[in-house]
């Protein structure tokens, strides 16, 4: 089917070439204003300006969709999520505001090893009913493509299960759907006396069997103090690439131990949290071929730090914007807070913030082919927002859900 949308007051992120945005490239948003899109069999076809619309549509189609000068913007490029979870987790949420400590919380069986008990008893078809309408929700919100990390079950099976979760996820949702290996999210209790043990069953047992079913796209590691270390990630990435797996890591969320230059090592697809950052940690990551995810919702509700956003594109940066959404450290999933709290909280610009949070985004799980910009040949997968004055106005009026309809491949979800 052929669909024309004409009268958009601005058509933002329209890409001829597309590159990784970095340093002061992240600033610029190439956009037409009253401009004209052909979507061809859900795939962008041509663009441009309302008055080249004689020249370069010539035959006008049938399905004409007039945006009575709506903004049209590139769907949103999520590239780190945990989005299959069993519970939300709000009775810690409340034992913190009442000043419980992540100590205190983690001995009464909270946290990760709360969410990894959780998942153990839920069937796969709960999680997978769940997560659908997580994800119903997020394309109400104007996700296109989505990471999304098991590292909840933390045994063969519930790994398995996780995996096959996010697996259905990607063969029955329209949205582009990217797996993640987080095996080593955290340290089962039954090997608090022997990590080596559990690196053990990740090594032989969870990677061959998650190959053996296609089940991942990526591995990732949870490097932290207490968690895993640089030379712990190192052995598991290094195993994990055997398969095939790129690494996409979680790095200095809490303490700088040398993730990021065991990280930049392993060639790592993108390095993620990046609450904790010395001069060091930011002049390497800015020299490195890795992007760097930052996830401002995650610092926002565990009140830590913001990322170091400005340093970092100053310093000449990849980065790209994610929700992390998960029960722990970000039960919100909207890319329209994230943008909103990167400029608020972090100084991004606009156009920075709306760059790393599509095409970048996009590089950050490897679509950048497929989405992520309004290019001829990539997907149709657009926010049409409600009236606004201008692009800026989005991160400004933060807390207005200023989106009116979302299309993915061609065709209005919302
Ligand atoms: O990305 N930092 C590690 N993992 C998650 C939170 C895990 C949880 O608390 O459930 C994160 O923030
Ligand atoms: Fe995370």
């Amino acid at each position: 089917m052929t669909t024309l949308i004409t009268n958009i007051a601005l058509l933002a992120g329209c890409r001829e070439t597309t590159e990784l945005l970095r340093g002061t490239a992240l600033a610029e948003l190439p956009s037409i204003d009253h401009a004209f899109l052909l979507i061809e069999d859900g795939m962008i076809a041509s663009y441009g300006h309302m008055y080249e619309l004689e020249l370069l549509v010539p035959q006008l189609p049938k399905h004409v969709i007039d945006a009575h000068q709506q903004y049209v913007l590139p769907a949103w490029c999520d590239s780190h999520t945990h989005l299959v979870f069993a519970k939300s987790r709000e009775e810690e949420f409340i034992d913190k505001l009442k000043g419980a400590t992540y100590a205190e919380i983690a001995a009464k069986g909270g946290g990760i090893l709360n969410s990894a008990k959780k998942l153990n008893d839920a069937t796969e078809d709960q999680l997978f009913n769940d997560a659908w309408k997580r994800l119903e929700e997020l394309t109400r919100l104007g996700t296109g493509a989505i990471e999304i990390k098991s590292g909840y079950g933390l045994t063969l099976e519930s790994e398995l299960k996780m995996l096959r979760v996010i697996k259905k996820l990607k063969e029955r949702s329209p949205l582009s759907i990217r797996s993640t290996f987080l095996g080593a999210h955290t340290f089962p209790a039954e090997y608090k006396e022997d990590n080596a043990g559990y690196i053990q069953l990740i090594i032989d047992k969870m990677l061959p069997a998650i190959a053996a079913e296609k089940l991942a796209d990526y591995i990732d590691v949870f490097c932290e103090t207490g968690f895993f270390s640089p030379a712990e990630m190192e052995t598991i990435c290094k195993a994990g690439l055997q398969y095939g797996l790129k690494p996409k890591l979680h790095v200095n969320q809490l303490n700088s131990i040398g993730g990021i230059e065991a990280g930049i090592g392993l060639n790592a697809i993108s390095m993620d949290h990046l609450e904790t950052m010395t001069g060091e940690d930011i002049r390497l990551i800015s020299a490195s071929g890795s992007i760097g995810t930052l996830l401002p919702t995650a610092a926002f509700f565990l009140r830590m730090p913001f990322q170091p956003a400005r340093q970092l594109i100053d310093a000449g940066a990849a980065i790209a914007l994610a929700s992390d959404f998960n029960p722990g450290s970000s039960p919100s999933g909207n890319m329209n807070l994230v943008v909103a709290l990167s400029c608020i909280q972090m100084k991004m610009l606009p156009e920075e913030a709306i760059n790393a949070a599509t095409i970048n985004g996009a590089f950050a799980m490897e679509l950048e082919k497929t989405t992520g910009s309004i290019s001829v040949g990539k997907k149709a997968n657009l926010i049409f927002t409600k009236p606004i004055p201008s692009i800026a106005y989005l991160p400004y009026a933060f807390g207005s859900n200023l989106i009116d309809k979302v299309m993915i491949e061609g065709e209005f979800r919302v």
